[in-house]
């Protein structure tokens, strides 16, 4: 099957630009594969558009992203197509610094390139994206720091039990995991997370319940949540998880929170309410309600798992929190990844227009939290900087200058 693959990527540092030898090297190669395509560079970045038979597309990109002369290789569009873009077998590589690319309707870089592509064509669309230069690396400086652990508590401590805290009930127990600014090295909140009174994860705390026996478990286990915060001494925000029909079907449910709170002496502004997507846009109007009783109480509000299910979008038309979580499916190896980047740049800027912090969740490599800090994500969780820590603060991870 006639596939067609588009990345781009940014020059290594150190290497000077052989195009020629590039070129030389890839007619070559890409002439006995039936390859063929386009490559463009404009003083810091490559976009290449490979076409053929898809394993071999596939092997000489393996080959490609692993070539020390560039770094950040980003997949931008992986696709099927009846026939070829671009005729010429080989690959024709432009310096698009000597052509008039930016021409009225791309006359001049379709000609360059040897295509009769109408200036409507995805593929057209995307060059000019590249030659707008908006598919260029962030800000690559923020990413050059090793990570550092801070003294003090054991830093990134698995998800078992604490010693010195006893289980709390025979119902459920929290693991804590810091939501952090990571440059300015400081702890923004905690999540509480649910886990079962072995450890196990919340699926294994909700089994066996449904209706109003679930909504009632998961109100009745914030309480074990601020009492954990209480007893730790907590003095940063908290955040926990709600089931938006938990809100909807429990009467009363914001006064029980706030009831839950003032048992422990600790007050609703120091509490995130953190509300998956899903459900609460079928009851809108009852979730509606409930949303404004708990602003009215004082209690902080975030829009979980933005991005996982369908109806993100929808509910931020209708209601503004303070916070938007990302989800960790759109997170995991963002730094190779086109079109989840082109989500979050334009999830940031929308936030940014809106007074919305952005978190990244379930960041776990150096890589991707480098990408996500220099396109302006606001505040990071995961395994990079702490795992969860059951009943207990867990140590945190730095990223630091040497
Ligand atoms: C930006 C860039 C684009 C490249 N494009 C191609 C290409 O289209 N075809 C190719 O065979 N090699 C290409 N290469 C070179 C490969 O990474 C690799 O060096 C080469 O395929 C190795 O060939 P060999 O195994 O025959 O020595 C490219 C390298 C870079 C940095």
């Amino acid at each position: 099957m006639l596939s067609t693959l588009i990345y781009s990527s940014q020059l290594g540092t150190g290497y000077l630009p052989d195009l020629d030898g590039l070129a030389e090297i890839s007619r070559r190669n890409n002439a006995r594969q039936d390859i063929t395509g386009i490559l463009l560079f404009d003083g810091e970045s490559f976009f290449q558009i490979l076409e053929g038979d898809e394993e071999a597309i596939d092997s000489l990109f393996d080959r490609i992203r692993m070539d020390k002369r560039h770094d950040s290789v980003v997949k931008i569009m992986s696709d099927h197509s009846p026939a070829r873009k671009f005729g010429e077998t080989g690959m024709r590589v432009l310096d698009i610094r000597s052509h008039n690319v930016m021409d009225e309707a791309s006359l001049a870089l379709r000609q360059a390139l040897g295509t009769r592509l109408p200036p409507s064509d995805r593929v057209i669309k995307l060059i000019r994206a590249f030659v707008e230069g908006k598919w260029r690396a962030p800000n690559r400086g923020a990413c050059d720091l090793p990570l550092h652990e801070t003294a003090g508590a054991p830093a990134g401590q698995a998800d078992g039990n604490s010693e010195d805290v006893p289980q709390q009930n025979g119902h459920c127990q929290f693991a804590l995991q810091p939501i952090v600014d990571a440059l300015g090295r400081h702890v923004s909140s905690y999540e509480a997370l649910i886990r079962s009174p072995t450890g196990g994860p919340p699926a294994e705390c909700f089994a066996g319940k449904a209706g109003d026996a679930l909504y009632e478990f998961d109100l009745f286990s914030k309480k074990y949540a601020f009492e954990l915060a209480a007893r730790l001494g907590f003095k940063e925000k908290l955040s926990v998880n709600l089931l938006p029909m938990s809100l909807v079907k429990i009467p009363d449910a914001t006064g029980r929170l706030d009831r839950y709170l003032s048992d422990y002496g600790l007050k609703p502004a120091q509490v995130v309410i953190e509300i998956t997507e899903d459900e609460a846009i079928t009851y809108y109007d009852e979730f509606s309600a409930a949303l404004k009783r708990l602003r009215a109480r004082g209690f902080g509000l975030a829009i979980d798992d933005f991005g996982a299910g369908f109806a993100g979008l929808s509910l931020l038309t209708r209601f503004q929190p303070e916070k938007i979580k990302i989800d960790r499916a759109i997170v995991t190896g963002i730094e190779q990844d086109g079109p989840r980047q082109a989500i979050v740049k334009a999830i940031v800027e929308c936030c940014r227009s809106l007074g919305i912090t952005t978190v990244a969740e379930g960041v776990e490599t150096v890589e991707e939290w480098c990408w996500l800090q220099a396109s302006g994500i606001d505040l990071f969780q995961g395994y990079l900087f702490a795992q969860p820590r059951i009943g207990a603060i867990p140590g945190i991870h730095w990223p630091t200058r040497s």
